[in-house]
């Protein structure tokens, strides 16, 4: 697609409707938008690349957009291969072009592209560091570890654009219209989440610039209300819940598991819960399921006990939520055995690794199928989970 953003950017990014998982892991039903920008001065400059699974297309649409000029910049803001894939092709395409990429990025380059001939056409650059297009000035500002450690944002100055590389960011074709706030969490949280410090480092350095427009590498160009996004990504990065409300979620085998969950949920709604989140770990969205648990305020998880540990579902899902940095959260337990119930255990360990997080206590222990002698002490749990507050959330 080529759009202009504003008279000198031109948004000459792709839409990829046909990827099955982004980076091998992330349903993305929508697709995703790899996005690209130009910046057509006195100097002409284009903005990050797309994945090779698309090169040929942005590459139609840079020609289009040039217009019979040629690119003298290649300004590389991010490494990763969803944005970086089409850098060789570009390269050669046009070998006056030399690239403008952080230090960082910089000596990372021939791990990529070993075939690649980068001397003398690389320009590195630092917090602060600039490049005159003519008309206007870029301005670079090190994002490192959003996400990747050689990352970096430029500001145009000019037109007052902030290239926020993934910052911002969503799943989702451009193509598809959707609210902003759904795909953009799941792709936050999943994405970034774990890098709550540098994200907050970034909104820090955004807060001096005076930003009109935010041109992301994923999803739409945000023009308006900007303050609305800067205070989510605010809220997503110090780990702060977003909604006040309980995720349920369970791991269960042969459904008895799952009869306790939607038990505990409808108890917590009886009790006046804003908002109840039950989710099937076998069964769910993993990325989903950790949205859900970095935007609510409060979690229960249910499992069986497997080979004397907990059902894989619950093992897989919390390890996804410590590989993200799940923080500032009390947790409650529910554990279901037969013979020598395990998952409790096993769920504790790895909670107990979790930083700012501990456990509701006690745990539940149900044995087999839940009991009418079980209620009282899901009715306590219950109590206490809505109870709970954490010292350092909302
Ligand atoms: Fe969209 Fe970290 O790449």
């Amino acid at each position: 697609m080529i759009k202009n953003v504003t008279e000198k950017i031109v948004y000459i990014g792709v839409d990829d409707t046909d990827i099955d998982l982004f980076e091998s892991q992330y349903l993305v039903p929508n697709g995703v938008s790899y996005n690209s920008y130009l910046i057509l001065d006195e100097k002409v400059a284009i903005m990050d690349t797309v994945d090779k699974r698309k090169a040929e297309e942005w590459l139609q649409n840079l020609d289009t957009a040039l217009d019979g000029r040629k690119p003298d910049y290649l300004v590389v803001q991010h490494l990763e291969p969803d944005h970086a894939g089409s850098i060789a092709m570009v390269m050669e395409k046009y070998p006056e072009m030399e690239v403008v990429a952080s230090d960082k990025a910089v000596k990372m380059m021939p791990q990529f592209f070993n075939e690649t001939k980068f001397e003398g056409r690389v320009m590195g650059v630092k917090e602060g560091g600039t490049l005159s297009l003519g008309g206007r000035t870029l301005h670079f500002a090190m994002a490192p570890m959003v996400h990747w450690p050689e990352v970096m944002v430029t500001y145009d100055s000019l037109d007052k654009v902030l290239f926020s590389a993934d910052g911002f960011g969503k799943f989702g074709a451009l193509s598809h219209d959707e609210e902003w706030i759904g795909e953009a969490r799941r792709y936050y949280i999943n994405i970034c989440g774990k890098y709550g410090a540098p994200v907050q480092a970034l909104l820090k350095k955004a807060a001096t610039l005076d930003i009109a427009i935010i041109c992301p590498l994923h999803g739409p160009v945000l023009t308006e209300n900007l303050g609305y996004y800067i205070g989510l990504y605010d809220t997503w990065s110090s780990y702060r819940p977003e909604s006040e409300g309980v995720l349920v979620a369970y791991a269960s085998i042969h459904g008895n598991t799952a009869e306790v969950a939607h038990k505990f949920a409808e108890i917590l709604r009886a009790k006046g819960a804003k908002e109840v989140v039950v989710r099937d770990l076998s069964r769910s969205d993993m990325a989903q399921v950790v949205d859900d648990a970095f935007r609510l305020s409060r979690m229960v998880v249910a499992a069986a006990s497997y080979d004397s540990d907990v059902f894989p579902p619950m093992h897989d899902f919390l390890h996804h939520l410590a590989l993200k940095g799940y923080t500032k959260r009390r947790i409650g337990i529910i554990e279901n055995g037969s013979w020598a119930p395990s998952a409790g255990r096993a769920m504790r360990n790895i909670i107990d690794r979790f930083k700012d997080v501990s456990i509701i206590e006690p745990m539940v222990t149900i044995l087999s199928r839940m009991k009418p002698s079980d209620i009282s002490a899901l009715e306590a749990l219950a109590d206490d989970v809505l109870a709970s507050t954490c010292e350092r959330c909302i």
